[in-house]
């Protein structure tokens, strides 16, 4: 039986994106990845590794709408059906959650419903507080909203600066997210 297919989405560096790629026992192929930034680190790896990529730029479209029926279309044409949002800078709108009710996955660098939204690992470091954590959450219409399916605390040290902070929280990440991927799928039919 030939697995199921994925989508990638990642506007940045694309770290969390190489960590699911390089899982070894991956439940899924990784079909595409969709990038909305011409000139995105995560573009590279996706080369490096002969994975094709959708590459769009927002403003060449008229609306949100417009360019997410694009991303359906692309999703469909080679059948997609989970997406995978690592570092993807955009609120997804109601034509990608209605093309893919409960298929829309996201990690969120924080211990939410803590610190959500931009810049989370800076929220929880300025806050002074002395745990913060990582989060892999189903995406919903609100910003880092949807319904929690797992999560792992990272401890916040004295002796931490934001930079050490984020590279402890990035290596939970790394281990989580594809771990959590095959979880899901090997829970669903589809
Ligand atoms: C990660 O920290 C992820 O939690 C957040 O965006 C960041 C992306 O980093 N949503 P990278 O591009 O995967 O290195």
């Amino acid at each position: 039986m030939s697995k199921l297919k994925a989508a990638v989405f990642a506007s940045g560096a694309g770290s969390n994106f190489q960590a699911i790629i390089e899982k070894r026992d991956l439940a899924c192929e990784i079909a595409l990845l969709i990038c909305d930034k011409q000139n995105a680190g995560v573009i590279e790896i996706a080369k490096k590794h002969q994975i094709p990529t959708f590459i769009f730029s927002a403003k060449e479209f008229a609306s949100k709408q417009a360019f997410e029926e694009k991303i359906v279309s692309e999703l469909r044409k080679i059948e997609v059906s989970w997406i995978f949002l690592a570092g993807y800078m955009r609120i997804v709108g109601s034509t990608l959650l209605q093309a893919f009710p409960g298929k829309i996955v996201n990690i969120h660098p924080s211990f939410l419903p803590n610190f959500p939204g931009k810049d989370a690992i800076e929220q929880a470091y300025q806050a002074g507080v002395n745990t913060t954590g990582v989060t892999v959450h189903y995406i919903d219409e609100g910003i880092d909203t949807g319904p929690i399916i797992a999560q792992e605390s990272v401890a916040i040290y004295s002796e931490d600066t934001e930079e050490t902070l984020k590279k402890r929280i990035q290596e939970v990440e790394h281990e989580l997210y594809p771990n959590v991927i095959n979880q899901l799928l090997q829970q669903s039919e589809g």
